[in-house]
């Protein structure tokens, strides 16, 4: 009987087998032909935007993770190898890099469009609480690949992040070094925040992606601002061709984007991190800069308020949402309250990063200290690649526990926040006199005295008493004395 068969209806027949085997036909007609009330629109792309900027930083990922690997004798050369050595490596690096940029503003652009359109409105609680969930792990992923190539930038940043979560009371300081796997940033920290960012965390997102788009599909698609997201009304169409076509053209663009910053603007690799060196101005990622800036307001003695009380509220506020707009008004203009607030917190975002970056530029001692960074990063960039030369490695490590009193006196210094009053490095501000001329002036006593008990003048000023175990004070003031 086969004989008889044409080649075209032996096909068929073998997609009818697999079609019968799999239901694969069902399974794409349903996944395809989902309904959306009033028809295909640009301003819907940011999640699939996200899904398909997932994705590719998995697969830019998996290539990066041939190569890394996470100790602190190799992670920094390796890095370098990618970089420098190997083919496309720079290239996909940076689209790795720029990736994780790409993936939070389309995290920014998809709740603003989900904030504004009111389509977390309607039953939709479950998934507007799995975004908030899916939000918070991928500022992991963005903290956690910072540190993982080991260099200045990647270190400093890393310790002063891990710095803030000490900062909590009670539970800090578990936290602090369930992070950093000790007391201190070494081979242990790499390889648990390589492990929480290649599987710990892309596991969580993967299975919350799932429950995401299954409570998506569930309630439907909430369709544009006149709709009702109860009972839609309007006439609907097909997510398949129309809403593809204009996803996928999105997500072209994206990649475009990335391949063009990464081809003409490679992300670069500063030199291997030292902990020794004190003088190093550790700034984040761009994202995290408002945070940063945030945080400098709060001295040591309110820091349990600026790290855990407003936060807490701003993100329970934020997670309940859905519950505490109940109306099922979803026209941006009849909710000014929930618009009005949103435009204060992205204001206030940007005047914090904007207060931050006047900072930077506007002292000469910050001036000089950043744009001798970026000079040693360029300066690093030019090197041709050395596998594991003198000077890398082995030395540094050799050389850290001579200093790590000063090392962990400049801990100290960041993590009370001293630098909020007296600048980043002692180099002083509007707040604080500095500091960079003080052991000439007071011994090591006398600064243990005064930071013990402080003298009138600088309760005055704000400053409060330091209760810290003797061999941190002395590592502190060893530290303060030092600076120049
Ligand atoms: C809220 C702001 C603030 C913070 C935070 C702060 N200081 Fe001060 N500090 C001051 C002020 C203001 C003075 C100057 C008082 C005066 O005029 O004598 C001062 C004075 C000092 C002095 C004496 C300087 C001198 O020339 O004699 C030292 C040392 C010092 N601070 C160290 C520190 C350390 C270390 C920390 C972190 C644990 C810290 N400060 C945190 C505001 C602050």
């Amino acid at each position: 009987m086969s004989t008889l068969e044409s080649p075209k209806k032996q096909k068929s027949l073998l997609l009818n087998w697999f079609d019968r085997r799999t239901g694969l036909n069902q399974l794409l007609s349903e996944a395809l032909d989902e309904p959306i009330p009033g028809g295909a629109r640009f301003a819907y792309v940011f999640g699939s935007a996200l899904l398909f900027i997932f994705i590719s930083q998995v697969i830019t990922g998996v290539f990066l993770a041939l190569y890394y690997v996470p100790s602190t004798d190799h992670a920094h050369t390796t890095v370098e190898y990618i970089t420098k050595a190997v083919s496309a490596g720079s290239f996909l690096r940076s689209v790795h890099a720029y990736g994780s940029s790409a993936m939070v503003i389309l995290l920014l652009l998809h709740v603003t469009q989900t904030f504004l359109y009111g389509s977390y409105k309607g039953r939709r609680e479950l998934l507007w609480l799995s975004g908030c969930v899916l939000f918070v792990f991928v500022l992991c992923m963005a903290f956690t690949g910072y540190l993982l190539p080991w260099d200045q930038k990647a270190y400093f940043a890393t310790a002063v992040g891990t710095n803030i979560a000490g900062e909590i009371p009670i539970i800090g300081g578990w936290m602090k070094s369930l992070m950093r796997g000790g007391a201190d940033m070494g081979t242990l920290t790499l390889s648990r925040f390589f492990v929480a960012h290649v599987l710990g965390v892309p596991a969580a997102i993967f299975a919350l992606i799932a429950l995401h788009v299954y409570l998506f599909r569930k309630a439907g698609s909430a369709g544009p601002i006149s709709e009702d997201p109860l009972h839609p009304v309007q006439r609907t169409e097909a997510f398949y061709p129309r809403q593809v076509i204009v996803d996928g053209i999105f997500a072209l663009l994206i990649i475009s984007v990335l391949a063009f910053m990464a081809h003409f603007n490679p992300f670069t690799l500063g030199p291997q991190a030292n902990p020794a060196d004190t003088h190093y101005l550790p700034r984040p990622e761009w994202y995290y800069i408002p945070i940063f800036q945030y945080l400098k307001y709060w001295p040591s003695s309110l820091s349990f308020i600026g790290v855990v009380v407003v936060p807490g509220i701003v993100g329970f506020a934020f997670a309940s949402l859905p519950f505490l707009d109940r109306r099922m008004e979803r026209r941006p203009w009849k909710r000014p309250l929930a618009v009005g607030t949103y435009v204060f917190v992205f204001l206030a975002l940007f005047g914090l990063g904007y207060i931050s970056y006047q900072n930077d530029h506007s002292d000469p001692g910050y001036v000089q200290q950043l744009a001798a960074q970026d000079k040693e990063t360029a300066e690093f960039m030019q090197r041709p690649f050395q596998a594991e030369a003198s000077g890398t490695a082995a030395t540094v490590m050799a050389a850290a526990p001579v200093d790590s009193n000063l090392a962990q006196g400049k801990a100290i210094f960041e993590a009370q926040a001293c630098g909020a009053c007296h600048g980043d490095g002692g180099t002083g501000s509007a707040a604080g006199p500095k500091l960079t001329d003080v052991s000439a002036r007071r011994t090591e006593d006398q600064l243990i005295a005064i930071l013990k008990s402080p003298s009138p003048k600088m309760t005055a000023g704000g400053m409060t008493a330091l209760d810290l175990p003797p061999d941190k004070l002395a590592a502190l003031v060893t530290y303060v004395r030092s600076l120049k």
